[in-house]
């Protein structure tokens, strides 16, 4: 039987409950769908283990991990602990060695969920963003110097290569090519970021001569969040710089109901590298150790996880599962307004993969 090593990095607050939640599920279902098994191996990384040894992971941690197949990670960020250091130290410490420069985020209405766009239905809004996921505003390059000084200084410089550009616009193009609708949106800055945004898009136009059967178009990123709430039917698939990306996903995930639905990937499509799966939302100390953070989100990455595994059919299988669960109101934790519990969702999802219905 072929088994899958997973590498679980629950992480921080809520991120410890709901990657519980997303183990269990999967090993649900691998019996259910019979031919594969996982094989978790947990790692306690981020704040808790910063606290007692100085560092988010160990020294060899990239080493433990790079051998497994995938990396199903929970959330980082504590109340005491600077956010860019439990950043910098684990998630991206991970993310950037391991070249997971594809990071995509499916966005949709769930059946039972509704829209803060009350007149928008399922199907009207059906995204994938694709952010550009290893270089951009994220670089880590700049410096401050002169420190509490008058003439303090500090830079964040946002370093856009043409490799790096070209191959996130590439994967986002043959993305949007296998989907039905076969629609890109390159999302831009060029009117005012006169150098690397103006190389992004020329690099836009290179790319899609050799995707002709995808329809195309450039939005300019302030614009494009006037389109999202007021145009949601006319995007399909998007590709954007890392921190346009980072902003519009937060804008997507609200539109679709709760950020506690939203799943991302980690995609080092070369498979050079594990990838890693992740719900968007954060580790929410406000309602950690209470069991009502929403595991949906991680679920939804669990299927992400699994179609990269391969395992389409037992993908498909989960998410039918998740949208059984979401369709009932009652089965809806306090982010969506309702009064379920992380505990209800996960057994109400077991029982649909377990039934012969999903
Ligand atoms: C995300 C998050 C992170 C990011 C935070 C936690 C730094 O907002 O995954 O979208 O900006 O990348
Ligand atoms: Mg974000």
């Amino acid at each position: 039987m072929k088994q899958y090593r997973i590498a679980a990095i629950p992480g921080d607050g809520i991120g410890k409950e709901v990657i519980a939640a997303g183990m269990e599920v999967l090993d649900v279902l691998a019996e259910r769908e019979g031919g594969f098994r996982f094989a978790f191996d947990r790692f306690d990384w981020g704040s808790d283990y910063y606290k007692i040894h100085g560092a988010m992971m160990p020294k060899d941690g990239l080493d433990r991990i790079r051998g497994h197949d995938a990396i199903f990670f929970g959330a980082v960020g504590a109340p005491d602990v600077p956010d860019h250091i439990s950043l910098w130290g684990l998630r991206l410490a991970i993310c950037q060695p391991f070249d997971q420069y594809a990071n995509v985020r499916p966005t949709r209405i769930l059946p039972g969920i509704t829209s803060p766009l009350r007149h928008v239905t399922g199907p009207e809004l059906d995204w994938v963003i694709v952010r550009e996921n290893s270089e951009g505003e994220y670089a880590g390059v700049g410096g401050r110097v002169h420190r509490g000084l008058p003439e303090e200084v500090a830079t964040d410089v946002s370093i856009m290569t043409r490799a790096g550009v070209e191959r996130v616009i590439r994967y986002a193009f043959a993305l949007a090519s296998a989907r039905p609708r076969k629609l890109l949106t390159v999302v831009t800055k060029s009117n005012a970021q006169r150098h690397a945004m103006v190389m992004w898009d020329e690099i836009a136009a290179e790319v899609a001569e050799d995707f002709p059967d995808v329809t195309w178009d450039k939005m300019l990123v302030d614009a494009m969040t006037m389109r999202m709430t007021m145009k949601p039917e006319t995007l399909d698939t998007i590709v954007a710089t890392n921190l346009h990306a980072d902003i519009l996903s937060d804008l997507a995930a609200a539109l679709a109901g709760s950020l506690g639905i939203a799943p991302t990937a980690n995609i080092n499509p070369e498979r050079r590298f594990p990838s890693m799966f992740e719900p968007i939302h954060g580790s929410a100390f406000d309602i950690a150790g209470k069991g009502i953070a929403n595991p949906v989100g991680t679920f939804w990455t669990a299927c992400q996880m699994l179609e990269h595994l391969g395992e389409r059919p037992a993908a498909d299988r989960l998410m039918r599962a998740v949208e059984r669960v979401t369709a009932d109101p009652g089965l809806h934790t306090p982010d969506l307004g309702g009064t379920a519990t992380t505990r209800t969702v996960t057994e109400a999802v077991i029982a649909a993969i377990r039934g012969d219905n999903v």
